[in-house]
């Protein structure tokens, strides 16, 4: 819009946030412009290559020329091998008709939400959650309410909390399990009663299972899919990104009801026309050939956890949860400074980048989230240099009560 001659941007742009981590990571860069070392514990990215078949194909696909554009739903083999994926990994039947692919989770966040929810209608959404559901809620016309995770309670939905919020105008629940920011798992009574309270509201689940791959300590991935045969009022979200550490290639997928899926086409067909075939072609590899790379990058999160955890969990100033998956610590920080002065202190102070609890809901102040998404020397270095950090300002500032 141009007014007074001044070109101002649409309000809607309003409706959506900065992300924290790409704010944070700014800042960290400016200080490398200088020349300083920053240890990067803010991105929320597996650090490995992709695995090295995945991408031999998406260059065998690009040489075959497989460079035009493809159906807006997703080529069908791709949607086949989902099917094949789907019943072997999280036990479900699902049809190739219902799978929808598109560039990451996050645009079918947003596609799912604009297919299901009106205008003036109310989206629930964890808190502390992953900072784009609230954004891109708000974005579409909905109205965001977050629900809490019990901090007391391992990031454990607050049921009680939840019903509370519950009106007329509700119409869909975001759930997140294995959890950004918190690494935590909700149990299969959470999502029983997720799903019970959704039957008896009318209400639509989306369910973001993006860290479905990454588990520690022997414990299976359970998907409220799980719970019931009947899916008409559930959609599973998840990615290549994580799993395969494949971020880059933009590659995601929903697995819809039947009558939501023409409309997240028709969304696709007018914004990005279909994911690059050359990328759903490295998917389909990925699925076939991926499960050794799975096992040895979860492998290597896992010891980068136990080792990290040792040294946090005997810092007097932090309480430390050890997260039973995804790649995140959220503890609290028990020195008196709010959490973002922290994080910035301890990046100005000592290098060492990480994020704020706040930037993932008011319910996540007073923790900071650290991605181990970095080799195991420089996580023991920020750990330590971490501690030595709490250990200062507790010296300073003392405990909070
Ligand atoms: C919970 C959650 N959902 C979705 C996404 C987005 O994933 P993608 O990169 O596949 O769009 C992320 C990325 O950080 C995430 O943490």
């Amino acid at each position: 819009m141009i007014k007074d001659n001044k070109l101002l941007t649409a309000r809607i742009i309003d409706r959506i946030e900065e992300s924290a981590s790409f704010t944070v990571l700014g800042k960290a860069k400016e200080l490398e412009k200088k020349g300083e070392k920053v240890i990067h514990l803010e991105i929320g990215e597996p650090d490995f290559a992709p695995p090295e078949t995945a991408i031999n194909s998406l260059l065998e696909s690009l040489k075959r020329g497989e460079t035009h554009y493809t159906t807006a739903q997703g080529i069908i083999e791709l949607r086949k091998e989902i099917v094949k994926y789907e019943k072997w990994f999280r036990g479900i039947e699902i049809t190739p008709e219902q799978v929808v692919i598109t560039p990451g989770a996050k645009p079918m966040i947003l596609f799912a939400l604009l297919a299901a929810v009106n205008q003036g209608e109310t989206v629930l959404y964890p808190d502390p959650g992953y900072l784009s559901y609230k954004s891109l809620i708000s974005f579409m016309g909905a109205m965001p309410v977050p629900y809490r995770l019990d901090k007391n309670r391992n990031f454990a939905i607050d049921l009680d909390d939840l019903k509370s919020k519950i009106d007329r105008k509700t119409t869909c629940i975001i759930i997140n399990s294995p959890s950004n920011p918190t690494g935590m798992i909700h149990s299969r009574e959470e999502l029983q009663e997720i799903l019970r309270i959704a039957r008896e509201h009318n209400m639509l689940i989306i369910s973001d299972e993006v860290y479905s791959r990454i588990y520690f300590d022997g414990q299976k991935h359970l998907s409220i899919m799980n719970l019931t045969e009947d899916h008409s009022n559930i959609i599973l979200i998840d990615a290549f990104s994580k799993t395969y550490a494949m971020t880059g290639f933009r590659l995601g997928y929903g697995v819809l009801p039947k009558e939501l899926v023409g409309a997240v086409v028709k969304l696709i067909q007018n914004s990005f026309s279909c994911v690059p075939e050359f990328i759903q072609r490295a998917g389909i590899t990925a699925l076939r050939e991926g499960e050794q790379f799975i096992a040895q990058m979860v492998e290597a999160f896992a010891e980068r956890r136990n080792r990290m955890y040792e040294i946090l969990q005997q810092v007097k100033g932090i309480k430390v949860p050890k997260p039973n998956a995804a790649f995140y610590f959220f503890p609290e920080i028990k020195v008196n400074i709010e959490s973002a002065e922290y994080a910035e202190y301890l990046l100005n102070h000592y290098r060492v980048a990480l994020l704020p609890g706040e930037a993932f809901g008011d319910n996540g102040s007073g923790h900071v989230r650290i991605s181990f998404a970095n080799s195991l020397e420089n996580l023991i270095e920020a750990a330590t240099r971490i501690a030595e950090s709490i250990d200062k300002l507790q010296k300073e500032r003392g405990l909070k009560v």
